[in-house]
């Protein structure tokens, strides 16, 4: 579903990517972990367009997302991504921010929109708040509704870049809660997180990011229950989160 070959990119005459491979298949869920600063962020972004890259091809679902003649705004549209800022519009409310790009890129009525908008904040546990604005909902409840809002989109896979971590720790679990059940029903997820508990509980594999490269890419089994085997770059980084 999404197969990263090769994938290099510069920042400049900085390397921030570097001969990156690997493959998401339908249904799995990926878990990308590794220190600040060592492409996790960009990894993803490449996938989604939102990062050109100067080397290697990203396939998504077979479609080509460096050649130039792929239709990268349809692209986009058919792959959810929730940032750690939730990056919801503050002046829109919750269901206009649920209906508008169903409407404006899927071409769905309004009434359409709201429907599928009303389902799915339902399914995040917000149904109650679908009239307020962003502003006066939780850090917790703004990104359930910014994963309700990108679900809206019928995405064929979700990308997910540290969703929890801008949040206060009383809220996490209602988010990963959320995430799980996604994970369970069969959605195809690359999540960048440092919540092991996650990983542990529904990823199906993981990847270890250092210094722009994929140092590990392996089962979560292999991953949790054979720390012998890790580079010593990832055991390093898993004494210090798992210590916490
Ligand atoms: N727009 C940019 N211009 C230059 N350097 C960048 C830019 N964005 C990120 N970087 C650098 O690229 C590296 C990887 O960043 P990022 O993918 O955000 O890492 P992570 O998500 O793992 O913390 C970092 O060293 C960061 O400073
Ligand atoms: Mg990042």
């Amino acid at each position: 579903m999404i197969e990263f070959k090769n994938v290099s990119k510069w920042y400049g005459s900085f390397q921030v990517l570097t001969d990156c491979t690997t493959n998401v298949s339908k249904g799995e869920v990926v878990v990308i972990c590794g220190p600040s600063g060592s492409g996790k962020s960009t990894l993803i972004k490449t996938a989604n367009a939102l990062e050109p890259f100067q080397k290697g091809e990203i396939f998504i679902d077979g479609v080509s997302v460096g050649a130039p003649d792929t239709n990268l705004p349809k692209l986009r549209s058919r792959i959810g991504m929730v940032f750690q800022h939730f990056e919801l519009f503050p002046h829109l409310s919750v269901m206009r921010n649920l209906s508008l790009a169903q409407i404006k890129v899927l071409g769905r009525s309004e009434a359409e929109a709201n429907e599928r908008g009303r389902a799915l904040l339902e399914r995040v546990g917000l149904k109650a708040h679908i009239d307020k604005y962003p502003g006066q909902l939780s850090g917790g409840q703004q990104q359930r509704v910014a994963i309700a809002r990108a679900l809206a989109m019928d995405p064929m896979a979700m990308l997910f870049d540290e969703p929890t971590s801008a949040l206060d720790p009383e809220m996490v679990n209602e988010v990963l809660d959320v995430m799980v059940d996604l994970a369970k029903e069969g959605m195809t997820m690359m999540v960048v997180t440092h919540e092991m508990g996650f990983a542990r509980s529904v990823a199906d594999r993981v990847i270890f990011m250092d210094q722009g490269q994929i140092i590990e890419d392996c089962t979560k089994d292999e991953f949790f229950g054979n720390p012998d085997a890790r580079s010593d770059r990832a055991k390093h980084f898993l004494s210090k989160i798992l210590h916490h």
